[in-house]
């Protein structure tokens, strides 16, 4: 089987890299655009990493679980809810594909730049579903396909992206109803430019 990355390793420099902050921010514009985001909601950032995306969302909603497998990145991330004093975010190491569960449900489950890590997306996708409240929301961010220039090293690599039917199909078979997908963001590495999906949809 192929190898994970591990993202221990990457987590103390992980925000020190400009295009992630970027990147981040406009996920969590498109995920309020496209979301009915609120107050009363208590939602998860699945594969949250250093919580680039949660921190965004964290004051438009109730309460947010940063969720990740890498200790290291949730070392950062708590670091950071210190720092901000913030009250409404927290974290959990929970791991989904090892059959962890966070033993709670929710009104939404954001994910950003983590589908393309998982090698099964189908299974992770109905995980997801089996954690949302009748009527909640995913807002799940990723990279359209692309040739496999986007990561420098590779490990722990299992998709070049998804293609927007891929990502219909998936959601679809998952339990997921009122399908959109939009385009969040481009992400630009030197000459190439990589455009990063958002897709919101509902529990069937
Ligand atoms: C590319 S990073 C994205 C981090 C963050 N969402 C962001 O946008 O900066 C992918 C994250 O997914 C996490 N991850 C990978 N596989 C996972 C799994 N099976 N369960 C939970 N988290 C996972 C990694 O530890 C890493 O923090």
């Amino acid at each position: 089987m192929k190898e994970r990355r591990n993202f221990d390793a990457a987590a103390a420099l992980w925000d020190e890299e400009p295009r992630r902050l970027k990147l981040s921010q406009d996920i969590a514009a498109a995920i309020k655009a496209h979301v009915p985001v609120s107050a009363q909601w208590d939602a998860m950032d699945y594969g949250c990493g250093t919580g680039l995306v949660t921190l965004q969302l964290a004051p438009h909603l109730g309460s947010i679980l940063g969720v990740d497998s890498s200790q290291g990145m949730l070392d950062r991330l708590t670091a950071k809810i210190r720092e901000l004093a913030m009250t409404n975010v927290s974290v959990l190491r929970c791991d989904l594909e090892q059959g962890e569960l966070p033993g709670r449900s929710f009104d939404l489950i954001t994910s950003a730049m983590t589908l393309h890590h998982i090698p099964e997306p189908l299974q992770l996708l109905q995980s997801l579903r089996g954690l949302l409240k009748s009527g909640g929301w995913i807002a799940l961010a990723d990279l359209e396909s692309e040739d496999g220039s986007f990561h420098d090293d590779s490990t722990g690599v299992f998709h070049h992206g998804f293609s927007r039917d891929m990502i219909m199909k998936v959601l679809q078979l998952a339990g997921f109803q009122k399908i959109a997908i939009v385009t969040a963001a481009t992400v630009i590495k030197g000459e190439r430019s990589y455009p990063v999906f958002l897709a919101a949809a509902m529990a069937a």
